[in-house]
């Protein structure tokens, strides 16, 4: 798995997809700049949920809010008070770590440790083996883990002191049962904000302090009223919004599946008091409809339904996506009651309510959030796609099966020779063809050797211009995925790809 992982990072480079950032000063940890093939792509995926959300939902319309935003809205919110991660750090080792990842991995490691020995008894003793029997002379590991599933529930934002000592004294415990990180000298477990702080102004005493936003959602309930009032919106209705996104994350790992700067999309809907539950029912059944259009298997996705809620919320899930490394959250579906306008309305002395012309009177509206990464989805899609293929031939093909309609390049034009006048055939028909799609054009080696270099970088289509096209005005298509290819007429190649790419 891990060997997976590292081959779509490096494909993701090869084929300009994601670069480090600043790589030629050796990189900025957990940040990355999307290349030529990135950017379509990332863009794509952005149409293709903003099509879904706002094109397609005649009561949900979208906005673009600033990244700075006043700073009372960040106490109103509870990202001030409560936005943190828990850390500790190793005395010895001088590293740092999240000390809920750093009680999951011992967990982790307990566990695998559990299986190994398990796996092995049970081929020593055959079928007198007796699971239950061997795990009880196992019993203090046991205690362990089940000690540390426990705080880990515990663990997030809601922590008290008394939870970060019994932190401490937990990941202590553990180092010695199954050490980590080799050491078993750790500081206090302390809370760490996760917002970056800026200044807004030109001398030091007059500046204000600014965060950058670890969230687009705030930028949608301070404009609620204005979107309801301008648009005449009437409730139930949604506030659809997309962009950037900041969050000092300590254990920035996993490629872009945690950034330090990232994109999200999100989806915030106005909703009656009491219809909370149905709304939060129909939403995630919704948005996990719109993950399987893109055919990327079923299998894939699961709920994970929260037991411990956010400072916000009221009921909570995941749609989990099996990533390289494992089912880990790839969008958030949050009731947030009225916790988001009722506190902007406390902390700004302004009226954030609804006046209902049915029921003639006005109350502030619960919430029901949809939140998912762009560039998480983007590591979904990438990752998912990126397959080894034996051919029949005793070769194998390194393919980028993406859904076409995500696809950076939709088609690429080949002359099978670099004369006879077929390669100004394909230039006009690239000429044609590029009003609809991004289409390539190349004209260098063989031909086997073309359709690879679109296969890696993940061209449902290549369209090949041979001598016959100068007899009849006919060209080969060839599919990426099943590698067939027909014979069809020049005008009909634009409408077999729009069939396929069109959103
Ligand atoms: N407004 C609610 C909210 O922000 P969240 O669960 O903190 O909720 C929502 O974030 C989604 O944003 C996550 O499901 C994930 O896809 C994405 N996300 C969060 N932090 C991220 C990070 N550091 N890097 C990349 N994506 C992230």
């Amino acid at each position: 798995q891990e060997d997976i992982f590292k081959k779509v990072i490096s494909h993701a480079k090869e084929y300009g997809y994601i670069f480090q950032s600043s790589e030629i000063y050796d990189g900025l940890s957990a940040v990355y700049d999307y290349g030529q093939n990135g950017a379509e792509l990332k863009k794509n995926i952005r149409e293709y949920w903003w099509k879904a959300m706002v094109q397609l939902n005649d009561n949900i319309v979208g906005i673009d809010a600033a990244i700075f935003m006043h700073p009372t809205t960040w106490k109103a919110s509870g990202h001030v008070d409560a936005f943190n991660d828990p850390l500790i750090d190793n005395k010895d080792s001088k590293k740092r770590y999240r000390a809920d990842v750093l009680v999951e991995d011992h967990v982790a490691k307990i566990e695998a440790k559990i299986d190994k020995e398990v796996t092995k008894a049970a081929k020593r003793f055959g079928d007198s083996f007796d699971k239950d029997q061997f795990l009880s002379t196992n019993q203090r590991v046991l205690d362990y883990q089940n000690k540390a599933t426990t705080i880990l529930k515990r663990l997030g934002q809601s922590l008290e002191k008394e939870d970060l000592a019994d932190v401490k004294a937990l990941i202590e415990e553990l180092g010695i049962v199954c050490p980590v990180s080799g050491s078993k000298n750790w500081t206090d477990v302390k809370q760490f904000n996760l917002m970056f702080g800026t200044k807004l102004g030109a001398s030091a005493d007059t500046a204000t302090d600014l965060y950058l936003r670890p969230e687009t959602a705030q930028g949608i309930f301070v404009n609620f009223l204005n979107v309801q009032k301008t648009g005449r919106m009437k409730i139930p209705f949604g506030i659809a919004q997309t962009g950037k996104a900041f969050r000092n994350e300590i254990v920035a790992r996993q490629f872009i599946f945690r950034m330090r700067e990232f994109e999200q999309m999100e989806m915030q809907y106005f909703i009656k008091p009491g219809t909370q539950k149905e709304w939060y029912e129909a939403w995630k059944e919704k948005r996990m409809k719109w993950h399987l259009s893109l055919g990327m298997g079923k299998e894939n996705y699961r709920y994970h339904d929260h037991e411990k809620l956010a400072h916000y919320a009221d009921a909570a899930a995941d749609i989990e996506f099996k990533f390289p490394f494992g089912f880990k959250e790839l969008e958030g579906i949050h009731s947030r009651t009225d916790f988001d306008l009722a506190s902007h309305e406390k902390y700004s002395g302004k009226k954030l309510q609804y006046f209902d012309p049915e029921l003639n009177e006005s109350y502030v509206p619960y919430v029901l959030e949809t939140s998912i990464g762009l560039d998480r989805m983007f590591l979904a899609v990438f990752s998912n796609s990126l397959v080894e293929e034996q051919l029949e031939n005793n070769t194998s093909r390194v393919v980028l099966k993406l859904p076409a309609v995500l696809a950076p390049t939709k088609v690429a034009v080949l002359p099978l020779l670099r004369k006879d006048g077929l390669p100004e055939i394909a230039q006009k028909l690239v000429n044609e063809l590029k009003w609809n799609f991004n289409v390539v054009y190349d004209e260098k080696d063989a031909v086997g050797r073309r359709y690879r270099r679109q296969d890696a970088v993940g061209t449902p289509f290549c369209v090949t211009v041979d001598h016959q096209t100068l007899e009849d005005e006919t060209v080969t298509i060839r599919h990426r995925d099943s590698m067939e290819q027909q014979r069809i007429a020049l005008s009909e190649v634009k409408g077999i790809i729009a069939k396929e790419v069109d959103m």
